[in-house]
């Protein structure tokens, strides 16, 4: 069903289309000189789709998210003859909707700005909140703006053709906003398998559309970071740990966060009961629980240098029920100490 949300906050807002046709960027536009900025995977396969306007395509993978690929792309523009008033349109995955949004928002100082996510993840997370930025080497989102798109254009449809490992690690996501905020989503994922979810055109539509109005309404609360907005770290600072150290997906390193989280929250006795075993049924089902064995010691070194720590703590995301966060800081040790007999 279509459906218009907004998105308000103080670095601009943004119009947020569900299960809006691509018809609609010619309105969106509104006569603007416009670029369409996509990576040569979903311009092979989606290209076509577009209305006729300027295309710039960068090569897939998170490579492209650089300052020198920006450096690029700012020569491109001025190629095009782009400037403040004309509009740039990123569709990909949270590669191109994080590298356009930091291009369109230091180009001239801030220029026109949508996006079409075409991955689960861009749709459910990356493309919403403002949140652009390349990597600086190895350091991951180093250099970024926040600054709202215009647009989100959500076309579930781009989902068909995405490779089904993308897809189960974007449900990591969705699992994880069904622990944080809605926990209407739990129940609408337990029992299914990532198949199942991915070929039932209305579950698929709800699960977007739910995730979709979470990030919202943490993104609503608090813009920068320092405060609710720290819950969408659910999972995620144990998460990146063992994303460098194991070759794992994006999903499923956050779901084995979510899992430590998870145990975390029972062992200091703050989670409901049957709580932790229905999340791992769900995961186990979405085949998002990765067969590792970290190593520990390394994974809590690399947690150590994160770079959201305060003083020798670390901000913990735990939970006390579905929907009911609570930040608990804990050292590194600490931590260590609490994984050291559970079951994981
Ligand atoms: N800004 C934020 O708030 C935020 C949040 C989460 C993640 N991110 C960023 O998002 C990035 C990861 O995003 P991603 O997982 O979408 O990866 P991605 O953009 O690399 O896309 C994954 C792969 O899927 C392909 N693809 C995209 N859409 C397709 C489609 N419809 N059909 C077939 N193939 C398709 C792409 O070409 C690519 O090869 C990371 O850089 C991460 O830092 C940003």
């Amino acid at each position: 069903m279509q459906k218009e949300y907004s998105l308000h906050s103080r670095c601009g807002s943004s119009r947020i289309f569900l299960d809006e046709g691509l018809e609609r960027l010619g309105p969106l536009a509104g006569g603007r000189r416009t670029v369409l900025l996509t990576d040569e995977r979903v311009h092979a396969l989606h290209g076509e789709r577009f209305p006729e306007m300027e295309v710039i395509s960068i090569p897939q993978g998170e490579q492209a998210k650089s300052l020198g690929r920006a450096t690029l792309l700012y020569q491109e523009m001025i190629r095009h003859k782009m400037d403040k008033a004309s509009l740039l349109i990123a569709a990909g995955g949270g590669v191109v909707t994080d590298l356009g949004g930091f291009v369109a928002s230091t180009y001239q100082r801030g220029m026109g700005l949508g996006f079409v996510p075409t991955t689960l993840l861009a749709m459910v997370d990356a493309a919403l909140g403002g949140k652009n930025g390349v990597n600086l080497g190895e350091y991951k989102n180093m250099v970024g703006t926040i600054r709202q798109p215009e647009f989100v254009l959500i076309d579930p449809s781009f989902l068909q053709t995405l490779p089904r490992k993308e897809f189960i690690s974007g449900l990591a996501e969705v699992v994880k906003y069904g622990l944080i905020s809605d926990p209407a989503i739990l129940d609408l994922l337990e029992g299914k398998d990532a198949d199942e979810v991915a070929l039932d055109g209305d579950l698929l539509a709800e699960i977007i559309d739910r995730s979709v109005q979470a990030k919202i309404k943490v993104v609503e609360e608090d813009e920068d970071d320092s405060g609710v907005r720290r819950i969408l770290n659910f999972g995620h600072t144990y998460g990146h740990g063992i994303e460098r150290l194991h070759d794992l997906s994006h999903g499923r390193a956050v779901a084995y966060g979510m899992m430590v989280a998870l145990a975390l929250s029972e062992k200091l006795g703050l989670l409901e009961t049957g709580v932790r075993e229905k999340a791992m049924r769900i995961l186990r089902q979405l085949e998002l629980i990765p067969d590792i064995q970290p190593d520990r010691e390394r994974v809590m070194e690399i947690i150590a240098r994160d770079k959201k720590r305060r003083g020798d703590r670390i901000a913990f995301v735990l939970l006390r029920r579905p929907g009911v966060t609570e930040i608990v800081p804990l050292t590194p040790e600490e931590i260590a100490g609490h994984l050291e007999d559970t079951d994981l």
